[in-house]
């Protein structure tokens, strides 16, 4: 569904050097997996990311989705970045509101699809709240239902639950993995936490080096529904986590 071909992206410097961020990458997502992009810091996955969403362009190569050339954003790939990206003049319901707003759905209807949402989310009761009267993970809460409420068919996830506390970001992949499990459509999803990525995801992409290129590609052949408490005494699960766990550090080491 998405194809990556031959991606390279060379950033010109503000010294006047080039910056090479990506090598060629080459990926094939099928549609409704959940892939990670796996990495250490610096290693080019937001930048990735920003390419299929479309909001940067690449240097060589291309990113198709459905055979399509992507060119700038659309409304078929809904970003939810770690910077929690609501508006802060905005209630969380008009936050979640305001996609299908911009999408020509009247007020009245667009405003029961925003509240369906947050019921799912679990924020019904912080409609009429602003973001700064919520926590780091009702915002983020409210970040994701703002950006399924127009339905993307890909959701492109840059370390959603980064800036949250251990609990919080265990409590809210469970509740992301809940969802998807309904929704089923294309998430990417970039981090650079193991133990998340196998909990959460069909296929692990892993990328090291500055600039990155992928170093392997993990499928992960788990049972969902996963629960994590299990997993975590999963004999196939350890060995994801440790086989990965190598893959990064034998890169740092090097
Ligand atoms: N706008 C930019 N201009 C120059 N270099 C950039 C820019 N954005 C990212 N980079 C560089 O590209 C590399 C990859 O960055 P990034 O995609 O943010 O990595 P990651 O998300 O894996 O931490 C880094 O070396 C970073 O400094
Ligand atoms: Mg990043």
């Amino acid at each position: 569904m998405i194809s990556i071909e031959h991606l390279n992206k060379t950033f010109n410097t503000a010294r006047g050097t080039a910056h090479p961020a990506l090598v060629d990458i080459d990926l094939d997502i099928p549609e409704g997996q959940f892939v990670s992009i796996l990495g250490p810091s610096g290693c080019g996955k937001s930048t990735l990311l920003y390419i299929v969403g479309g909001f940067e362009q690449p240097t060589q190569g291309a990113v198709k989705v459905n055979g399509k050339l992507i060119t700038q954003p659309g409304p078929d790939r809904g970003p939810v970045f770690q910077e929690y990206a609501l508006f802060p003049w905005k209630t969380v319901l008009g936050n979640v509101a305001y996609g299908l707003r911009e999408q020509g759905v009247p007020k009245a209807q667009a405003q029961a699809r925003a509240l369906s949402w947050l019921q799912k989310v679990k924020l019904e009761k912080y409609a009429g709240f602003y973001p700064r009267e919520l926590s780091g993970g009702m915002r983020q809460r409210a970040a994701i239902a703002r950006t399924l409420a127009y339905e993307p068919s890909i959701l492109l996830m840059d370390e959603p639950f980064g800036a949250l506390d251990a609990h919080t970001r265990l409590v809210l992949q469970a509740e992301l993995l809940a969802l998807w499990e309904q929704l089923r459509n294309t998430v990417l999803f970039v981090t650079h936490a193991v133990d998340e990525a196998v909990y959460l995801s069909d296929r692990v992409v892993v990328l090291t080096g500055s600039p990155g290129s992928v170093r392997e590609v993990i499928d992960i052949d788990l049972p969902r529904p996963r629960v994590r408490a299990e997993l975590l005494l999963n004999r196939n699960y350890q060995n994801y986590v440790v086989h990965l766990e190598n893959l990064l550090t034998e890169k740092e080491q090097a």
